[in-house]
Formats: structure tokens, C-alpha cells, sequence
């Protein structure tokens, strides 16, 4: 399967997980991972941050197709904010990030299985590849 089929595969499955609402169910699930993510969400509007990162995650989707501008304007934006300048997010703090995504397909998406969270994984992971890449 091409990655845009499975850019396809993966935004079809975001909508059948519900979106905003799986976001919420995403951040639940990130807070419980450690406590250094916890004390870098401690001052942020929950919900706000939800509404933002729904979009951010679409963005990462459209962000695959490399010619994208404002896919790519967004994603350097999140990149700069992240880096060690700004909100100084670790490195490895992506895999844990990643890990919680995954799990929550798995949990709002009823059509999930192993292929489709793989492809989640290959998708996701050329954004944060970017944001990341940028520390
Ligand atoms: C692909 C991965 C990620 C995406 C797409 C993403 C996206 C975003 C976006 C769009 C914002 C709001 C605007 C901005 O500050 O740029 C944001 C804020 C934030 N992100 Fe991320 N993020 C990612 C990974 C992470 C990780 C791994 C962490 C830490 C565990 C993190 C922590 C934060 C925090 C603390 C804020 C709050 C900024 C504030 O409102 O002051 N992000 N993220």
C-alpha cells in the first residue's frame, strides 16, 4: 500500500474514532504516562488544547504529501514551538506520545486492527519525524 493509501486508511479511521472527542480520550490517557508530560500540560486549558490538536492531527495527515503549504506553514510552526527554544519537548517524549495514540485508535476505533495501527505509526510518524527533528 502507497502512503497516501494509507494517509487514506488512517484519516477514515480518525473519523470513525470520533475526532475531538477521541482527542480528550487521547489526553486522559497521556496525562497517566508520566509524571515530566503531566507537569508540561499543567497550566493549559484542557479543552482548548483538544480543538488544537484535532486539527494539528489532520494537518499531519495532509502534512505527508510534502508540496501541502499549509500543511507545512502549520507543521513548522509546531516544530519551532516545540524545540528547546520554546516548550522544550524531549525527544523521547514522541514515543510515549506516539504509544498513546496508537492505543487510543485501538480503544474509539471499532474497525481497528494490527495493519491499520501500523499505519497509523507510518503516518504520524513523518510529522513527528519533523517536529521532533527540530529540537
Ligand atoms: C506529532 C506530535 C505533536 C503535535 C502534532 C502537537 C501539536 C501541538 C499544537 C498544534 C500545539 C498548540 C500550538 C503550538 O504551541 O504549537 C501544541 C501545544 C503543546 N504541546 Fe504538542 N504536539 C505534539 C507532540 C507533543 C508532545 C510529545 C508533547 C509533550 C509530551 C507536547 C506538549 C505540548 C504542550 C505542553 C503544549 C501547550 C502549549 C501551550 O498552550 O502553552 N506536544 N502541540
Amino acid at each position: 500500500m502507497s502512503i497516501q493509501e494509507k494517509v487514506k486508511c488512517v484519516h477514515k479511521s480518525y473519523i470513525r474514532a470520533g475526532g475531538k472527542s477521541f482527542v480528550s480520550v487521547f489526553y486522559e490517557r497521556l496525562m497517566e504516562t508520566s509524571e515530566d508530560i503531566r507537569k508540561k500540560f499543567e497550566h493549559i486549558d484542557m479543552e482548548a488544547q483538544a480543538k488544537i490538536l484535532d486539527h494539528a492531527i489532520v494537518m499531519s495527515f495532509l502534512f505527508v504529501d510534502e508540496t501541502h503549504q499549509s500543511a507545512t506553514q502549520c507543521l513548522n510552526n509546531i516544530r519551532e514551538s516545540h524545540s528547546r527554544r520554546n516548550l522544550d519537548i524531549a525527544p523521547e517524549l514522541y514515543d510515549t506520545w506516539l504509544e498513546c495514540l496508537v492505543e487510543t485508535v485501538g480503544i474509539c476505533d471499532p474497525s481497528a486492527n494490527e495493519e491499520l495501527l501500523a499505519n497509523w505509526r507510518t503516518v504520524m510518524s513523518v510529522a513527528i519525524n519533523h517536529i521532533r527533528g527540530g529540537y
